[in-house]
């Protein structure tokens, strides 16, 4: 599709594009809408600067994409509960930072969300970037012989890592977050390995470390080492994108076909972001 009323300037080679010519405080005309979704399926991770989002107008632009989904375990915002606060203070000095590991949001549920749109309040003057990574990219670089094997396998996917009791957000000092670990962290989810990405039909990796224990049928043990392979060349450098954040600017990630990691490297300085997710569907196999 060819754009009229928007203007996307890609940022990597594998996904992500920078959108202008939008202001997303106002009502969207179809066509504008109708670009701006081809560019969430065409780049993956789709952002617009300098715009002047109220919690209202931001949740009235997600709502395009889909219903909004609670976030098990995360507490959401008292004044909005249809979004979470993704907070880490000056004074929060050498604690984990929400969404510090490589993942897709949600994986471990049955229906994995859709997308997450970030919306950044205050950023760091440097650091607090945020990466993304292909996962059509990443498949498209597996050999014959790996799609193959990856074909008939599918994955456990669960929360216990990051929410259980010995969870990583578990024992967190993040001051201005809040996670209810009594949501059942240690219910278990089976998905495909190699799903469809419903929109495009592109075949996406559908594994990533944050919530993918092992492959359904194997012991960890047994999974690890193709396991591991399969994380590690996920997010090789070429797969990635990495997004230098002004306030002001909204990020919107299709989650079927990326994973994410916000990097913490700014011990000292407050970073705050606010996101909604939007609902999905069970991934389908490819
Ligand atoms: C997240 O995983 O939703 C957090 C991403 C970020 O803070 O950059």
């Amino acid at each position: 599709m060819a754009y009229h009323s928007i203007a996307a300037r890609p940022i990597a080679g594998a996904l992500g594009a920078e959108i202008e010519g939008v202001d997303l405080s106002l009502p969207l005309d179809n066509r504008t809408w109708s670009e701006i979704l081809d560019a969430f399926h065409r780049y993956g991770v789709i952002f617009f600067r300098r715009q002047n989002l109220t919690p209202e107008q931001h949740k009235a632009f997600s709502l395009r994409f889909g219903p909004h989904q609670r976030v098990p375990f995360v507490n959401p915002w008292d004044a909005h509960p249809e979004m979470i606060r993704v907070v880490k203070e000056a004074g929060d000095r050498g604690v984990r930072n929400f969404g510090g590991s490589w993942h897709s949001d949600l994986s471990y549920l049955p229906a994995p969300a859709l997308g997450s749109a970030l919306y950044a309040v205050e950023v760091p003057v440097h650091g607090g970037d945020t990466l993304w990574a292909s996962m059509g990219a990443a498949y498209a670089a597996l050999s014959d012989g790996m799609r193959r094997l990856l074909a008939g396998l599918a994955a456990v996917h669960s929360p216990t890592a990051a929410y259980g009791s010995r969870g990583r957000y578990v024992d967190q000092r993040l001051a201005g977050m809040a996670f209810d670990t009594s949501d059942q962290p240690d219910r278990e989810t089976v998905h495909p390995v190699v799903i469809a990405h419903p929109a495009t039909g592109r075949k996406c990796l559908f594994v990533n470390g944050g919530y993918t224990i092992r492959f359904a049928g194997q012991t960890e043990a047994e999974s690890k080492p193709l396991l591991d392979y399969l994380n590690a060349h996920a997010v090789r450098p070429e797969f990635t994108c990495r997004f230098r954040w002004s306030s002001g600017t909204l990020a919107v990630w299709d989650n079927r076909c990326t994973q994410h990691f916000a990097i913490n490297d700014y011990d000292g300085s407050r970073r705050e972001m606010r996101r909604t997710t939007i609902a999905g569907a069970a991934p389908r196999p490819a």
